[in-house]
Parts: C-alpha cells; sequence; structure tokens
C-alpha cells in the first residue's frame, strides 16, 4: 500500500484537527502499517476509499478507530524509573503538607494501557502504605484513546508487557497469573478512576491536583497546543504540587509560568504564583 502526499496530508490534518498529534512525512510508513487491520476489518479497498469514507464525516466509530490507529501508545512499568524515585523523595514532605487535609489527588493524564497509574500506585503500596494508612487517595487516569483506557481499566498484561519495567519481586507482589497473563492486584486497582479526556478538547471539571505526570505525550504537539494544555495544567497543579513531563519534553520556548525543580535523575514543575493584575 502506497500513500499518495494528498492521503497523507488529509489523515494527518485530521489527527491533528482531533487530536493534536502531529505527524512528519518521515512517518508515512506509520500510517501504511497502522491502518491497514482497521481497512482489512471494515474490507475498504484502499486508502483512498478509506479518506473517503472519513470526508462524510457521518461515521463515528471508523474515525475513532483511525484516530487510535494513528497514535502511539507506547509505554512500560516505572517508564524511565528517575520520575518515580524523585516522587519517592517528594511525597513525604507532601505527606506533612496535607498532614490535616489527608489527601491526595495524583493524575496521570495520557496514561495509555495503565502501566503508568499502575506503577504509582504500586510505589504507594509499597513505599507508603503506613504513612498513607487512612488516607484519601484519588489515582485518575485519562486517555484520548478508549480501546487503550479499556486495556488499562482491565488491569491484564502479557508476559513481555510485564518483563518491561518490574522487578520479579514487584511482579510477584502485585500480579496474579490468569490464563497465560498477569492481573494485577486489587490493592492496587482500588482508588484508581479511569476518564477519556482529550487534552486538546474541553477538559471535564478535575480536583486541584497534587501531582501529575503529563509524559511522553506533549513531544507529539506543537508549541501552541503545548502552551495551552500547560496553562490549563497551571491553573490544576497545587502551588507545592509537582509536574512530571517526558525525558525528552521540556517548557522551554513554550511558557516561563512554571519553575523548575531538579529531582533525582530528572526534574518537575511547579506552577509560578500569577501576577495580580
Ligand atoms: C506514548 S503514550 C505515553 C504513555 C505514558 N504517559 C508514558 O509515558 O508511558 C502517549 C499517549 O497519549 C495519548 N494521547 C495522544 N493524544 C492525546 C490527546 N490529545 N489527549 C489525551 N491523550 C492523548 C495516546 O492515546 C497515548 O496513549
Amino acid at each position: 500500500m502506497n500513500v499518495s502526499p494528498q492521503q497523507f496530508s488529509f489523515l494527518c490534518d485530521f489527527l491533528k484537527r482531533r487530536t493534536g498529534v502531529m505527524l512528519d512525512q518521515t512517518k508515512a510508513y506509520l500510517i501504511e502499517a497502522r491502518l491497514l487491520p482497521v481497512m482489512r476489518q471494515r474490507n475498504l479497498a484502499d486508502l483512498a476509499t478509506l479518506a473517503d469514507r472519513l470526508r462524510t464525516g457521518r461515521d463515528t466509530v471508523l474515525e475513532q478507530d483511525v484516530l487510535n490507529a494513528m497514535m502511539t501508545h507506547e509505554t512500560s512499568f516505572f517508564r524511565d524509573k528517575s520520575p518515580f524515585e524523585t516522587l519517592k523523595l517528594l511525597i513525604p514532605t507532601l505527606v506533612k503538607q496535607r498532614a490535616v487535609a489527608r489527601h491526595l489527588v495524583i493524575w496521570s493524564a495520557a496514561s495509555s494501557s495503565g502501566q503508568e497509574v499502575y506503577s504509582l500506585a504500586m510505589l504507594l503500596q509499597e513505599h507508603f502504605r503506613d504513612l498513607l494508612a487512612g488516607w484519601k487517595i484519588r489515582l485518575i487516569a485519562t486517555d484520548f484513546s478508549e480501546p487503550v483506557l479499556a486495556r488499562a481499566r482491565a488491569g491484564v498484561y502479557s508476559e513481555l508487557e510485564i518483563s518491561r519495567g518490574l522487578s520479579p519481586e514487584l511482579r510477584a507482589k502485585y500480579f496474579t497469573p490468569l490464563q497465560g497473563r498477569w492481573s494485577i492486584v486489587q490493592d492496587c486497582r482500588r482508588g484508581v478512576e479511569f476518564r477519556q479526556i482529550n487534552l486538546t478538547g474541553a477538559w471535564p471539571a478535575m480536583p486541584p491536583c497534587d501531582i501529575v505526570f503529563l509524559r511522553n505525550v506533549m513531544i507529539y504537539f506543537d508549541v501552541p497546543t503545548r502552551a495551552a494544555i500547560l496553562a490549563k495544567m497551571h491553573a490544576l497543579v497545587r502551588s507545592d504540587g509537582a509536574l512530571f513531563l517526558g525525558g525528552a519534553e521540556t517548557m522551554l520556548g513554550v511558557t516561563d509560568t512554571w519553575q523548575r525543580v531538579e529531582g533525582s535523575g530528572c526534574s518537575y514543575y511547579r506552577p509560578k504564583p500569577m501576577p495580580k493584575r
């Protein structure tokens, strides 16, 4: 299957308008590989037929299938390690600061199939079970893509997925075998909420957040889109909270409304106070 420049630009424009995700010309091979299963499933002869169907604007299921297929959902448990190490050091301070409310909100935005939010749940169980006993902990996992959210809700992973980022000890402690796969234990599912949120669309009401993981998604957006998302995050992340971006992501050249703080092998961001008008 060959993607013509016109088809490529139509599909890229469709993806950008709906999700903010940008693909460059070097990613034409991705479109071919990712859309082939969608076309096969629907018996669509070629990309031109698929594009025509999308242009009608009437097949919303096909639209979602195409968007989900074109996005990258790559993730793993404890991805990049250092944000989790940094969070481990941050939590005792946060616990002191929230000693009266005894309430923490942690948001994994663009959580993909759940490895990130369950890593956070495991970290809390593993290191802060006693310290946080009796606390209300809200772990919120959101993504644009319903199919990956469904996988996250199920919390069942293949041998390969479980082998990426998890020590044998953590696997034995937090997963149970299930028909050749691995299911996350109830202790780590409890308190996790899954919601569909398009970061580039209108957000539903969100609670003020203590910690936000917004990792490995901004890399796909242009600068104005990143700036708009960070402005909304600014209003949500508490002044003594923390926002983590991915290892290849930065606020440089995007916004100066956040304070960069050095952590353990990575940095995180705190909202600077907004000047009074
Ligand atoms: C590469 S994964 C990153 C997963 C995880 N945060 C990590 O670092 O391992 C990017 C995720 O962003 C999601 N995504 C892309 N555009 C989005 C948007 N506009 N709103 C919400 N999620 C989006 C994709 O569906 C995908 O699951």
